[in-house]
């Protein structure tokens, strides 16, 4: 086994928030950046957990994010409420356009909020949860960085714009759909790079001609696998026309992106909240939900499967084991986190070592 820390939730949320302090990000906001990535690591997101915070760290350093901003509505009709995000820091921009999605859905059993000139929001699931807690269907889209061909193209115009779906459970854990468009998000990748490991699976990422690579430095230097070719591209392209089409903020290629120094990053994100009691009550539909998650983990598995997952299992399972034990981090990404950290005198949290050097 290689070097790894485990380290508990509670203490790695302190570090991230300390961290983020250290470089001026006030209280509140540090607090909200360090819980959105410390619970998708607590979900074995790892790609969308502190590993970004090195990233984030950059971004505020080089004032190409502004740590201060906060955003500012910039016209609500109906559900519709339009929201320019000022280069303020995605989860600061994010929450509050939710705290406007959910207010808006109860009003008017279904709300669009859509922000530009936003910053990375971390995972997806973060937000399109907001809403189930609420009761409602949360559904969460963003544009991100160009580091996609649409399908038979060999430069990048797209990013690995995710889509992610929360619908309220009942007896059973909820459903929570999400996904990059991407065969995997481009975290996945910056995280061999981070703990240096030479290759990736087949199937994520392609070279600068558009062949596919198992190289990690090609596949950094080269583009990433649109989900299941043409239908990939066709969904990062709904996205981009949900978010930046329809908010008016940077599409495809004017993008900047979270290794990309000396530019803003100009995200757009869409939230959409659906109120279930305008069709049903609550409990109505969570009890049919239920239904149809047992019927999708009844199929009987597959030749060399034990059994059948619905969407959000695999993270449901991940987060239950890694609350009681804490949360294993890879000792490339704890340096980079560490280099952050001593960057702004901030000290190493409580943690364990596990493992060898290799
Ligand atoms: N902020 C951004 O710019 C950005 C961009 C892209 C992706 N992301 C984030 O990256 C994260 C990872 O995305 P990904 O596409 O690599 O995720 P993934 O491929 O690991 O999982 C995608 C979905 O498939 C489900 N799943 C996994 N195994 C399954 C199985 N055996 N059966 C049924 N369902 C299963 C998961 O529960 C999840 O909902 C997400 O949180 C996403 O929001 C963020």
């Amino acid at each position: 086994m290689s070097q790894r820390i485990r380290i508990q939730a509670e203490e790695l949320e302190r570090y991230a928030t300390a961290v983020l302090r250290a470089a001026d990000v006030a209280e509140g906001h540090a607090k909200l950046v360090a819980r959105s990535l410390v619970e998708a690591n607590l979900r074995g997101v790892d790609s969308h957990g502190v590993q970004l915070l090195g990233f984030y760290m950059e971004q505020i350093e080089a004032g190409d994010v502004d740590r201060h901003a906060v955003g500012r509505v910039v016209s609500e009709s109906g559900g519709c409420l339009h929201y320019d995000g000022e280069n303020g820091l995605g989860q600061v921009v994010s929450s509050i356009c939710c705290g406007h999605g959910v207010r808006l859905a109860r009003e008017y059993g279904i709300s669009l909020v859509v922000a530009q000139e936003s910053n990375h929001f971390g995972a997806a699931a973060f937000w399109a949860q907001h809403y189930a807690r609420h009761g409602l269907i949360g559904i969460a889209l963003c544009n991100a960085s160009p580091m996609v061909p649409p399908w038979q193209g060999r430069e990048p115009r797209l990013g690995t714009n995710p889509i992610c779906m929360a619908v309220p459970g009942g007896e059973v854990r909820p459903w929570l759909l999400d996904m990059a468009t991407t065969t995997v998000a481009a975290g996945k990748i910056y995280k061999a790079m981070l703990n240096h490991q030479e290759t990736i699976p087949h199937g994520w990422a392609m070279d600068r001609e558009g062949v596919s690579t198992t190289e990690t430095a090609v596949a950094l230097k080269g583009l990433l696998a649109p989900l299941g070719g043409y239908k990939g591209s066709g969904l990062a392209m709904m996205v981009e026309i949900l978010v930046a089409g329809l908010g008016g903020g940077a599409i495809g290629t004017e993008l900047g992106g979270l290794r990309i120094r000396g530019k803003r990053m100009r995200a757009s994100q869409t939230f959409i909240g659906i109120d279930i009691a305008r069709f049903m009550p609550v409990e109505a539909f969570t009890e049919r939900m239920d239904k149809l998650i047992r019927m999708m983990k009844e199929t009987p598995p597959a030749k060399g499967y034990d059994e059948v997952l619905v969407a959000g299992e695999p993270e449901w399972r991940a987060e239950e084991i890694r609350r009681r034990d804490g949360i294993p981090i890879e000792a490339g990404n704890w340096e980079t986190l560490k280099a952050a950290a001593w960057r702004h005198g901030v000290p190493e949290p409580e943690y364990e070592l596990e493992g060898a050097l290799e």
